[in-house]
């Protein structure tokens, strides 16, 4: 379901992270989810003080940069809170008014419109600061026929795919009291709705819970849902993301596959490792969510979950921390007609997130 659309965004575009080392970030999401390092930005091409590696697999981009001297502004930020998601890039139809509507409208600015250029045409940019240090780069390609933006060699080191798709959702955590907050941010500046809301009664365990809102862009594209902590007995995931964060930031990335047994077959042998679930999760299966067209003992076996909504249902499983630090994790997510998230697997994975909270310590 669409509305109004007030601040129309193409897509996501790509996600970046800031690393300290960008070449083995590069190297493992090649040997893990699969992605092809197309291009490639640092000394030899001139730029002095980052370098960086664009990653794709079908409608996927990912960019992982690393500041390459002491002193550059994201090196301090790195060491805060250890590589992180630092950019939500939106393709839009036009940087100059969308940059100025959104600071009418509330947002700070992070950098105004510049262009980007090289021998293959002109990139127009522009960023926004959301929650954190992370930031929307709003973007127009339209006259630049190059590969991926100015400045990037084109790289061909391709990896062995497994069926990622696109970016589903991203999820940011938030402070106490600043869901709300970020709520009407993404309402007021970027004609966001609230699609979904989920209190500490849908999501909590015996021990923690949190509060969830799910933003959807105008054209229903973009779904950005926030997370803050609730008070329960013992301390949220959210409230561990927020302590070893070191502040709000993106929690996790949805990425979207057509097969869901086959991406995680994949990902499970190539080491990737994933939040699992009691057996008895599957003895109920049926009872919860009805016929599926997938073998139980399969899902059993990787331990993907699944969910039923009126329109469908989804297939889903979620990585532990690819960090150190329990902070960013992927999320595999297989839509079988279900526009939701998931809500009937809440108490169970966050039994499971409590468990690896306990074998940390930090529950
Ligand atoms: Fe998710």
């Amino acid at each position: 379901m669409t509305h109004e659309d007030t601040f129309p965004i193409r897509k996501v575009d790509h996600v970046r992270h800031y690393v300290n080392n960008a070449r083995q970030a590069a190297f493992f999401y090649q040997h893990t989810f699969g992605f092809h390092i197309t291009g490639y930005y640092g000394l030899e091409t001139g730029s002095k003080d980052e370098c960086g590696y664009v990653l794709e697999q079908n409608d996927l981009k990912l960019v992982f940069s690393a500041p390459l001297r002491p002193g550059h502004p994201m090196a301090g930020l790195i060491a805060q809170h250890g590589d992180f998601v630092q950019d939500i890039c939106f393709e839009v139809d036009d940087v100059d008014w969308a940059y100025k509507a959104a600071l009418e409208r509330g947002a700070q600015g992070s950098r105004a419109p510049f262009d980007l250029s090289d021998e293959n045409g002109t990139v127009r940019m522009a960023s926004i600061k959301i929650y954190g240090d992370v930031v929307h780069t709003l973007m127009n390609r339209d006259n630049f026929k190059g590969h991926f933006l100015p400045g990037f060699r084109e790289m061909n080191e391709p990896g062995d795919p497994i069926g990622l798709i696109e970016i589903d959702h991203c999820v940011g955590n938030v402070e106490l009291g600043q869901m709300n907050v970020w709520v009407k941010w993404y309402e007021d500046v970027l004609g966001f709705k609230n699609l979904i809301s989920f209190d500490d009664n849908d999501i909590s365990t015996e021990f923690t819970s949190l509060m969830s809102k799910v933003m959807a862009s105008g054209n229903g594209r973009v779904k950005f849902p926030i997370n803050e902590p609730a008070p329960g007995k013992k301390k949220s995931q959210i409230d561990e993301y927020l302590e070893f964060f070191g502040g709000a930031g993106v929690q996790h990335v949805a990425m979207r596959t057509d097969d869901i047994i086959h991406t995680v077959s994949r990902l499970q042998a190539r080491g990737i490792k994933f939040l699992s679930v009691p057996r008895s999760y599957y003895d109920i299966l049926t009872d919860r969510v009805g016929e599926i067209d997938e073998d139980i003992n399969v899902l059993a076996e990787l331990g993907i979950l699944v969910d039923r909504d009126d329109e469908g249902y989804l297939l889903q499983i979620f990585t532990k921390p690819i960090t150190d630090r329990p902070t960013l994790f992927y999320e595999i997510i297989h839509r079988k007609g279900a526009k939701s998230f998931g809500k009937g697997n809440f108490k169970a994975l966050f039994e499971s997130i409590e468990r690896e909270q306990e074998l940390r310590g930090t529950l």
